[in-house]
C-alpha cells in the first residue's frame, strides 16, 4: 500500500443556517509514495484545502478511507488525531500569522512544537538552532514576525513544520503571499529538505511553478483528482529524483479513469476538437479513439 492513500473520499459540508449541502470532495483517489514531493494543483474552490485538512486530521471525511504511514486517519479518535497532528504531520499555511506566533522570536517559534511535545529544553534549543542554520536564517533567531520578510517568515514556518520531525509535511498555498524570488527559494528549500530528510511533502496550490519542481503534479477539479503530470518513465525514474538544478526531465500527462470508467477530457482538447456534449468512441488496436459527434 502507498504511504499516503485516499480512497473514494467524499466530503460534504453542511451550511449550518440553511442546511444546504456543499460537496467539496466527490470521490478522491490519491496515492503518494514515501519520500515523494507532490503538488496538487487546481483552481479556487476545487477542494484543495479540504483535501489537505482531511490528510492532516483537521477534519473528517463524510466517507471513504484515508491512510497515512499505515494509520487510518479517518478512523482516529479525537485523542489519536491530536497525537497524529503533533508528531506525524507538519503544516505550512499560506499566511505567516497562521504559522508563527507574533509574540515569539523565530527561535521560540521553532521550539514551540517541541515544547508542547515535551522535549527537554536543551534538545529543543539544539534542534531549533540546527533548523535555523539549515534554512540559512541563523542571524534572524531573535526576530519576531513583523521583523521578517515574507520569504523569511515562510522559511521559518517550514522549520516550525519540521520541528517535531514529522514524516509528512502538508502545505496549503505556501507561496501565495510571496514574490517570485521568494517563491522559487521556498520551492528549492522544500526540494532540498525533502531529499535530505526524506520527508514526504504534499503541496496544494494553484501556482503552476510547483509543477516542474515536484515528482508528480496531480490535478484537482470539482473535488476530484482528474489527472497527474509526471516525469516520463525510463527517463527520470531510472535516474531517481527530479533535480532542481538539472534540466527538468520530460513530462507526460495522465488522465485519471475512475471506477465507473469516467474520465475528464482536458478543456484544451475539447476546444481544439470542438467537442461539446457527444462523442463517438471505438477501439483501434490498443487505442480508444474519441470523435466529435455533436452534429
Ligand atoms: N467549512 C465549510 N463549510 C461549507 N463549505 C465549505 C467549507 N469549506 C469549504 N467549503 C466549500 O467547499 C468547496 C471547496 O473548498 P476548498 O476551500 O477546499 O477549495 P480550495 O481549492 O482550497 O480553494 P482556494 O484555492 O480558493 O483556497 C468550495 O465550494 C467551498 O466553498
Ligand atoms: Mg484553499
Amino acid at each position: 500500500m502507498a504511504f499516503i492513500q485516499m480512497h473514494d473520499v467524499i466530503k460534504i459540508y453542511e451550511e449550518p443556517r440553511t442546511g444546504l449541502q456543499i460537496p467539496a470532495l466527490r470521490g478522491v483517489e490519491l496515492s503518494i509514495k514515501e519520500g515523494e514531493l507532490v503538488c496538487i494543483i487546481g483552481p479556487s474552490g476545487s477542494g484543495k484545502s479540504t483535501l489537505l485538512k482531511l490528510l492532516g486530521g483537521l477534519d473528517k471525511p463524510s466517507s471513504g478511507s484515508i491512510t497515512v504511514a499505515g494509520k487510518r486517519v479517518d478512523k482516529m479518535s479525537e485523542e489519536q488525531l491530536t497525537e497524529y497532528r503533533r508528531y506525524d504531520v507538519g503544516f505550512l499555511w499560506q499566511f505567516p500569522e497562521r504559522n508563527l506566533l507574533p509574540i515569539l522570536t523565530a527561535l521560540e517559534n521553532i521550539e514551540l512544537p517541541m515544547k508542547i511535545a515535551g522535549f527537554p529544553r536543551e534538545q529543543r534549543r539544539r534542534r531549533s538552532l540546527e533548523l535555523l542554520d539549515r534554512i540559512g536564517l541563523k542571524d534572524r533567531s531573535t526576530h519576531r514576525l513583523h521583523q521578517l520578510s515574507g520569504g523569511e517568515a515562510q522559511r521559518i514556518s517550514l522549520a516550525v513544520a519540521l520541528a517535531n520531525d514529522p514524516q509528512v509535511v502538508l502545505c496549503d498555498e505556501p507561496t501565495g503571499e510571496l514574490d517570485t524570488k521568494s517563491t522559487m527559494e521556498i520551492i528549492s528549500f522544500m526540494r532540498e529538505l525533502n531529499q535530505e530528510y526524506s520527508k514526504t511533502i504534499v503541496v496544494v496550490t494553484h501556482d503552476m511553478r510547483f509543477e516542474q519542481r515536484s515528482d508528480r503534479a496531480f490535478r484537482i477539479l470539482d473535488g476530484m483528482i482528474s489527472g497527474v503530470r509526471q516525469a516520463i518513465k525510463n527517463h527520470a525514474a531510472s535516474e531517481g529524483k527530479v533535480s532542481i538544478v538539472d534540466a527538468p526531465p520530460e513530462r507526460e500527462e495522465l488522465i485519471y479513469v475512475d471506477q465507473f470508467g469516467n474520465l475528464r477530457i482536458p478543456k484544451h482538447f475539447l476546444q481544439e476538437t470542438g467537442i461539446k456534449n457527444y462523442v463517438r468512441i471505438h477501439v483501434e488496436g490498443n487505442k480508444i479513439v474519441i470523435t466529435r459527434a455533436d452534429d
